[in-house]
Parts: C-alpha cells; structure tokens; sequence
C-alpha cells in the first residue's frame, strides 16, 4: 500500500464520527472516539485522518500531532548531547522544539501493509521541510512500552531519549514505584533529514 492511494484530511468535516475505526487498541479508538474533535477544538492536538482514494468515507489510518518541547536542561549531558547533534549556537542548553506525533493508528483492515511506517515518514518531511511554520527540531512519541510496538518505532528512526529507566523516571518526575513504565519517550532528530537531503 502507498500512501498515495490515500487522501488526508483533517478530523471534522467530513469525517467526525469514527465509531467504526478499529486499529485493535482501545485507547486509541476510544481517544478518536470521544476525544479527539475537543483536542482539536481546544488547539491541544490536530487530528489526520488517511481515507483510501476510492472509497472517501472509511478511515484506513488517524493521528494526532501537537506541538511539544525535548527539555534538554532536565537530560543527562550524555543524553543532551545527543539530542544536540550539530547544535553550533550558544544554545546548548535551551529547550528544543518537537512535534509530537500521538494516537497512531492504523485500522486493522489496513494493517500491516506499511501505512503506519509511511506515515511517521511522512509527518517527518513534513515538519522538517522548508514550508513548515515554526522549527521543529525533533519529532517525538510517547510509545506504549511493548518490546515489539518500540522495535517498529525504532525501525522508523525513533529511538528512546533515554538510556535506561531510572533517567527517564527523573525526567518525568514519576516515583519509582518497582514497576515498568507504561510509555517510553522517543525522538527523531529531524535535522538528519536535512542533512541528508543536502548531501543527497
Ligand atoms: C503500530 C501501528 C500504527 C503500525 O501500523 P502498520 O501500518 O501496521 O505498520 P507497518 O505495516 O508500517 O509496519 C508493520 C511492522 O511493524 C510491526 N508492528 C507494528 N506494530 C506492532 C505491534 N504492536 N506489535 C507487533 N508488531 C508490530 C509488524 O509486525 C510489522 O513488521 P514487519 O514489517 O517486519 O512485518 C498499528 O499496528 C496500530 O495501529 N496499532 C494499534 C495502535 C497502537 O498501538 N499505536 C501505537 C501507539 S504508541
């Protein structure tokens, strides 16, 4: 599947009800379900939908993009200099700006097929690219904790922030409470991108 036999549109008109969008995780249907269109309202996160080009009423995959920051005062140095690749100003330390790619879904129906990976490309370009507003050095997600869920995302360029645990535990200021951590914190470091497209 290309994302070319699909067509994007913004939750609202025409599609506002995705009762019947299934991607196989409940929190995620139930986000695009119930509350997406007052994220959206509430300029909190805009949703996207793809709808197959031949049939304009079905939702084949959703996501969600707000603004966010990497807050690099609160990163470990070893951890800040990473995420500071190239970083040539006198900046080092101030926050950088991200896009924060949320509730990606793709619907069962359409799973599988390559669409969940072409998208998170896709959104890549997108907010690296010159006709983007604002900067946005990174792009970040708040993935559910499943082995399997992160090696995907890793397979899409996106890699945990932090190197173990207990870092990224102080970084969220949660208590250490002997369990794992439902979500893990991962970035794209969008610049590479650039960096790619002018050598290439
Ligand atoms: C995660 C998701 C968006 C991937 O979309 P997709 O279109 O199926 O992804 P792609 O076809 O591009 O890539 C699929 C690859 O990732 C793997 N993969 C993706 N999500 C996975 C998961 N949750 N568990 C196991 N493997 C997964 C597939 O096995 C497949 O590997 P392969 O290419 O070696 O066969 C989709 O599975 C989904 O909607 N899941 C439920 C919602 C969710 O968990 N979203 C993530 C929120 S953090």
């Amino acid at each position: 599947m290309k994302l070319s036999d699909f067509s994007f549109c913004t939750l609202g008109a025409p599609i506002r009800d995705l009762s019947s969008f299934d991607c196989g995780r409940k929190s995620i249907n139930d986000f695009f379900r119930n509350e997406a269109l007052d994220y959206q309202s509430e300029l909190f996160g805009k949703t996207y939908l793809l709808t197959p080009r031949n049939d304009l009423s079905k939702v084949a995959a959703a996501f969600t993009v707000a603004n966010a920051s990497l807050f690099t005062r609160l990163l470990p140095n070893s951890r800040k200099k990473k995420v500071g690749y190239e970083v040539r100003h006198s900046k080092g330390d101030i926050n950088h700006p991200a896009v924060l790619l949320g509730q990606l879904g793709v619907d069962l129906q359409f799973a599988g097929h390559g669409l969940g990976s072409q998208i998170i490309e896709f959104v890549a370009q997108w907010f690296a690219g010159e006709k983007n507003k604002s900067g946005c050095r990174h792009m970040i997600v708040d993935a559910f904790n499943e082995s399997e869920l992160l090696s995907f995302y890793a397979n899409c360029g996106l890699m945990p922030v932090f190197g173990n645990i207990e870092q990224e535990r102080k970084y969220r200021q949660l208590e250490d409470d002997g369990r794992p951590l439902n979500t893990r914190l991962l970035y794209r470091d969008l610049v590479l991108l650039r960096r790619e497209s002018i050598r290439g």
